[in-house]
Parts: structure tokens; sequence; C-alpha cells
């Protein structure tokens, strides 16, 4: 299947910055009609407007319900359907579980898990009248290979693996595919949103993939309707390392983080 984008009606959550904004400068000129959703109402405008075509902009907070129920409400008015959800919005918390928090684990499944999995029960049946429908969930790397100092994230992103790859079953009844995005280290402005910023080790987000390769990289795979795509050279070996020898991984990375914490 070859997905074009022409007229396709594509809601992209965390559209404000970072991956999100790259997505819908990639989809704009393809010809998709896009509904952005993020809490930063200005940014959004910003974004919006310098789109060939604009976009419909609806300030959303995902966690809350009232916000996902008008962000697919509006779309349906202004747009008369919906044919791709693409859920990307997301926060992180870079530090040790052990002295972290129970708010901050609440929080970051809230906006990375609970908040897409909910926006994709009440998208479902307004998917199944779309064409060629599809959502699109962007995790990450920490959600094939959980990483130390990211432990909530990287529950959070599991979660998202683990309800993509069962909804895939239950969605086929519906022809509405799922796939699911899986990317390293991006230079975006996700370090700058962390809810806690200590852990130890030196992380070069300025060495990242530029947001626009990402994008260009979620694009690809949803024309060519691809079920999980590993973004970034860091992904690739680190997951095929870690497929074969899971228990290498483990050791260098405990001692690595032990060596770490005794250092400071
Ligand atoms: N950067 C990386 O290294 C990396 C690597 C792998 C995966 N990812 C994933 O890629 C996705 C995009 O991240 P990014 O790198 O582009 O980071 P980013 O620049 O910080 O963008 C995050 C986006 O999420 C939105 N957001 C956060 N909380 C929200 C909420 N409660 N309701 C609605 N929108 C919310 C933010 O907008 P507002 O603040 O305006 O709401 C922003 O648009 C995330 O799911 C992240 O986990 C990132």
């Amino acid at each position: 299947m070859t997905r074009e984008f022409l007229g396709k009606r594509i809601v992209i959550t965390g559209a404000s910055s970072g991956i999100g904004k790259a997505l819908a400068q990639h989809l704009a000129p393809l010809g998709a009609r896009l509904v952005l959703a993020a809490r930063s109402e200005d940014k959004l405008k910003a974004v919006a407007d310098a789109l060939p075509g604009g976009a419909l902009i609806v300030p959303t907070d995902i966690t809350k319900e009232s916000d996902r129920r008008n962000l697919l409400d509006r779309t349906v008015d202004r747009l008369g359907g919906l044919d791709v959800l693409i859920n990307n919005a997301g926060i992180a918390s870079w530090a040790h579980f052990a002295d972290s928090t129970e708010d901050i684990l609440r929080q970051i499944m809230e906006v990375n898990f609970f908040a897409p999995a909910e926006l994709i029960r009440k998208a479902i049946p307004i998917l199944t009248q779309g064409v060629e429908p599809a959502v699109v969930n962007v995790a990450s790397m920490c959600g094939r290979r959980a990483m130390p100092a990211w432990s909530e994230y990287s529950a959070s992103k599991y979660a998202v693996c683990g309800l993509t790859e069962a909804l895939r079953g239950e969605l086929a009844r519906f022809d509405i595919d799922i796939l699911l995005m899986i990317p390293g280290l991006t230079k975006s402005e996700f370090s700058q949103h962390f809810l806690r910023s200590e852990g130890k080790a030196n992380i070069e987000y300025d060495k990242g993939m530029p947001p626009e390769y990402v994008a260009e990289r979620i694009v690809q795979s949803l024309r060519k309707n691809k079920t999980e795509t590993w973004i970034g050279s860091d992904t690739n070996w680190m997951l095929r390392i870690n497929r074969w020898f899971p228990r290498l991984v483990d050791y260098l990375v405990a001692r690595k983080v032990t060596k770490l914490y005794a250092a400071h």
C-alpha cells in the first residue's frame, strides 16, 4: 500500500515544537489538511501561519478529557472527518527513580500513555469513516530498551508499544492501520521540557538527529504503511545488540551508571 497525503485530514499532537512541528512542515506541502494540537496557542499559531495552506489550530491539553473531545469535535466540524491521528506529544524526566515522586510518574503516564490511548479510543468511530485511516504512535528507543535515569519515561513508552501491538490486531477489523515510530536522540526542545534534569550522564542533544529528519522518516513510513520504524543509528545499533545480548547491555549499562553516580 502507498498512502497519498493530498486532502488527508491529519491531527498532530505536540505540534508546537520539535518533531510535531516538523511533521506539520512536511505534510502541509503534500496537500494534507492539518489540525495542530498542543497547549501553547501562540506557538501553534506561528507554526500554522508559516505553512502553505495554513492549518486548523486547537489548543489542547491532551491529559484533559474535555480537551481531547474538543480536538476531535473541532476536526470533524471543520474538516468533515479524520483520516490520520498522530500521537506525538510527550514529556520526560531525566533522573533517578529512587528519589523521584509519584506525581512525576503519574504526569508522565498521563501525557505519554493515558492521553494517546484515550484519544485513540475516541477517534476509532471517526477513523472508521476515514480514507486509508491510520494511527501513528511516536514512542522512543526507550520503549524497546529501557534506560536508567529514564525509568518513568521508558515505562510510559513501553506501554505505548504494548498498546500499539495489541491494537494492531483489534483495529484490523475496522481497516485502521496503527504504526509505531521508534526515534533515537533528537535535537528538539525536549530536554528543555524535562520535569527533572538530574541524570548523571552527559547526553549530547546537540548531536541528536534534526527533527526534520525524524519527521521525514515518519512521513515515509506512513506513506508505505510500515508497521514499526526504528529511526537513527543509535536506535538501530542499540536495539540490535540488545536483541541478541540483553544481559551484556544490562551489565555495561549498570557498570556505567554505578561509576557515574560514584563520581558525584
Ligand atoms: N527528542 C528526543 O530525543 C526524542 C527521542 C525519542 C522520542 N521522542 C518523542 O518524540 C515526541 C516529540 O518530542 P520532541 O522531541 O519533539 O519534544 P518537544 O520539542 O518538547 O515537543 C513536545 C510537544 O509535546 C507537547 N505537549 C507536551 N505536553 C502536552 C500536553 N499535556 N498536551 C498537549 N501537548 C503537550 C508540547 O507542546 P506544549 O508544551 O505547547 O503543550 C510540544 O509540542 C515525544 O513523544 C517524545 O517522547 C523524542
